[in-house]
């Protein structure tokens, strides 16, 4: 299961002569160089990405889209002073929209990093800017890495089945360490002492701090720098961490001090890095520019109104882009050795652990694909049944790196868990009443835009009585008024999804568990509509969550980040050119390069106080764990050891 993206089978071991090749005048095509290959020396990719001039007119034309998408980005506020424990993602976004404006920059790839690295490091998986262009590179290392506990001391170490893991890449990978000499493989499971000269907690920390982003809170991104386990492309896979596999091929090579397995005298290894290319096929630096670069026909959005055919149902989506989310496989000796029970073909996979009392449901996403979308709620119940059926009491739900997905699937999740008579599943919610979405809600009212094709479409939503609006409601104006750190930003009227009427299962009356009897564990990186749902759980029924990893001594949150939908731009740029409402002096201008600059669209308010975000809203799980050996790529067995700690 190692990815294959381009033509397998290339040769690379030309990459490591790469300086010697490079004699030609500087307007030799830098992008040639490796074109079809599926791997590049990280400096050969950097030099392609930035062979592209800075530009002016497009640096005006993205920050154009990217300050005007900001008027609908519900936390713009929150930032100026990000309440404790978030501290960290504290700034000012419009003085670093001026700043960026201002700043001479030598590449097209400088200004691009620049804001990408701006709006990562707002730590909100949802209000990000991806340049296609320079997100074509994973850098790989061989070596990732784990915190891990042994004798009750926590330390770092390469994952000790890094071996394994990075021999499934494939020989198009590993032949370029044969061939330059380097053995990844001995490095399995040694214990670091340092990364670039610092003691390796303190690396993470960086790492975290500069390149994890999507999650407000820290302890949760230093999870991301390490290597763990995950349901990915509907079967298991092992993520690289940051560390190993980050977005950008600005590193050669990473230099750690080592303790070998069985060795007792430290080793000082550079470790070279290797850039998995993952962007469209091309030949020259001309076609790598119109291939990923160049604005496509995704980029922007439409007119909903004039797009015949049959469409996709619109359903709100609450998710990360984990760009560098590489299908790797978890090597098999590690998958759970329990049969799976039925209904574990997609997201979801479901055990029931030897003690025959603990069913586990692992969902790994709440993303399935578009057909699949009922087969999640099925599954689920196909789940439950089984387990009722074999005399399970006892739930255990893992959310392992689940990036989210569709809201109502999670909503959906927290029902059939909490029984019909828990009422409204979902956070009462809202947008922002910035003058261009009031003008779009009114125009949508006079054109009767239809929910089918708009989020901002009254019936999209119910009332507090969930009752659905009708369609000329005006949900958005009047506003509610609203202070954040001292400023006025208005909200639409609080609202509530629809759901429920998405439901194709039917929700048991009481809960198929007793809920004391259903826990949670993952390890924090739980994005989106994953953090909704935890959220609901903890928040309803006070559901025991347990989070593994993290730094020792560190408190880490359960939830990574709890925004209640997120529009990609070019569903907001659709929302705005249905309502026709594009020639707006405040309407973001289509792009000219291909990029996303996503927004977090709506707030959840939380259920135990309805004037605090649940984003912001700290929550702390009663329950914090070391992966050891035996767990961190090991799901069976950290199930084992939850379930003796969580039901004991
Ligand atoms: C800058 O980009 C614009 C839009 O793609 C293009 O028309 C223009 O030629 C570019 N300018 C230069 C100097 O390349
Ligand atoms: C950038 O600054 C220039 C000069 O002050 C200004 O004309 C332009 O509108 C600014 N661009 C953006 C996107 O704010
Ligand atoms: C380390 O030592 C143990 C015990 O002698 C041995 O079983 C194991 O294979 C050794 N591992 C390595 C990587 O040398
Ligand atoms: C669980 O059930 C299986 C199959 O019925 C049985 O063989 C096993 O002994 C049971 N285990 C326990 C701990 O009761
Ligand atoms: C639900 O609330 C709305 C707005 O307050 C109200 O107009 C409507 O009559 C209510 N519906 C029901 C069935 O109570």
């Amino acid at each position: 299961m190692a990815f294959v993206k381009h033509t397998a089978g290339v040769v690379l071991t030309t990459l490591a002569l790469s300086a010697t090749t490079s004699a030609a005048p500087s307007a030799v095509d830098s992008c040639a160089k490796f074109a079809g290959q599926q791997y590049a020396a990280p400096s050969d990719a950097l030099a392609c990405l930035k062979s592209f001039p800075f530009n002016e007119t497009l640096r005006q034309n993205v920050l154009t889209n990217v300050a005007r998408v900001f008027d609908f980005f519900t936390f713009e506020e929150y930032y100026t002073s990000s309440p404790a424990p978030f501290q960290e993602s504290t700034t000012n976004i419009r003085e670093n929209l001026a700043r960026i404006n201002s700043t001479n920059y030598a590449t097209d790839y400088d200004f691009n990093k620049d804001l990408y690295d701006f709006t990562n490091q707002l730590n909100d998986g949802h209000t990000r800017w991806f340049p296609d262009c320079y997100t074509t590179f994973q850098n790989l290392l061989p070596a990732p890495i784990t915190t891990l506990e042994e004798d009750g001391v926590q330390s770092i170490f390469v994952a000790p089945d890094s071996a394994e893991f990075v021999s499934l890449l494939g020989t198009s990978y590993t032949s370029y360490f044969d061939g330059i000499g380097f053995d990844f493989k001995r490095l399995a499971g040694a214990k670091v002492l340092s990364i670039e000269g610092q003691d390796p907690y303190v690396y993470a920390d960086y790492i975290a701090k500069t390149a994890s982003g999507n999650y407000l809170d820290h302890g949760i991104r230093v999870n991301s720098v390490f290597s763990s386990y995950r349901i990915s492309g509907g079967d298991f896979s092992q993520r690289f961490g940051d560390l190993a596999g980050p977005s950008f091929p600005d590193k050669d090579s990473l230099t750690m001090s080592l303790l070998l397995v069985n060795s007792t005298t430290p080793e000082t290894v550079k470790v070279p890095y290797l850039a998995s290319y993952v962007g469209a096929d091309f030949t020259d630096q001309a076609s790598f520019w119109q291939a990923n670069c160049v604005a496509n026909s995704n980029t922007n959005g439409k007119d909903q109104k004039t797009v015949s055919g049959k469409r996709v149902p619109k359903r709100p989506k609450a998710s990360i882009i984990d760009k560098v989310a590489n299908g790797v496989a978890l090597p098999s000796p590690f998958h759970p050795r329990l049969p799976q029970i039925d209904g574990s073909s997609g997201v979801i996979k479901s055990y029931i652990l030897p003690d025959n009392t603990t069913g586990v449901i692992f969902v790994g996403s709440f993303s399935p694909a578009v057909s699949a979308y009922y087969d999640f709620q099925t599954d689920v119940a196909t789940a439950v049944n089984q387990f009722k059926a074999a005399g399970v009491t006892r739930l255990l739900v893992d959310l392992t790196n689940n990036g989210g997905g569709y809201v109502c699937l999670g909503q959906f999740l927290h029902k059939y868990l909490s029984g019909s008579t828990v009422g409204y599943p979902g956070f009462v919610t809202t947008n922002r009443a910035n003058p261009l979405a009031q003008k779009i809600v009114a125009a949508d009212i006079k054109l009767g835009v239809s929910s089918e094709i708009s989020f901002y479409a009254p019936a999209s939503w119910a009332f507090l009585n969930d009752t659905v609006q009708s369609v000329d409601y005006n949900y958005n104006n009047p506003s509610l008024p609203f202070t954040v750190n001292g400023v006025e930003d208005p909200t639409s009227q609080r609202f509530h999804e629809t759901c429920s009427n998405d439901f194709v299962v039917d929700i048991p009356e009481q809960p198929p568990f007793d809920l004391s009897n259903v826990a949670i564990v993952g390890n924090g990186n739980c994005a989106s509509t994953c953090a909704l749902f935890s959220t609901l759980m903890f928040e309803r029924h006070q559901t025991k969550i347990a989070i593994f990893g993290g730094k020792p001594g560190e408190k880490i949150e359960f939830k990574g980040m709890a925004g209640n939908q997120v529009l990609e731009w070019a569903d907001l740029d659709s929302e705005i050119k249905t309502a026709e409402v594009k020639n707006d002096v405040l309407a973001p201008p289509d792009l000219l390069v291909s990029g996303n600059m996503r927004v977090n669209w709506r707030t959840a308010w939380s259920y135990l106080d309805e004037n605090v975000p649940i984003a912001y809203l700290s929550g702390q799980p009663q329950f914090q764990f070391a992966y050891t050996r035996d767990t961190y790529n090991d799901p069976q067995n950290l199930w084992t050891f939850a379930a003796s700690k969580l039901f004991a």
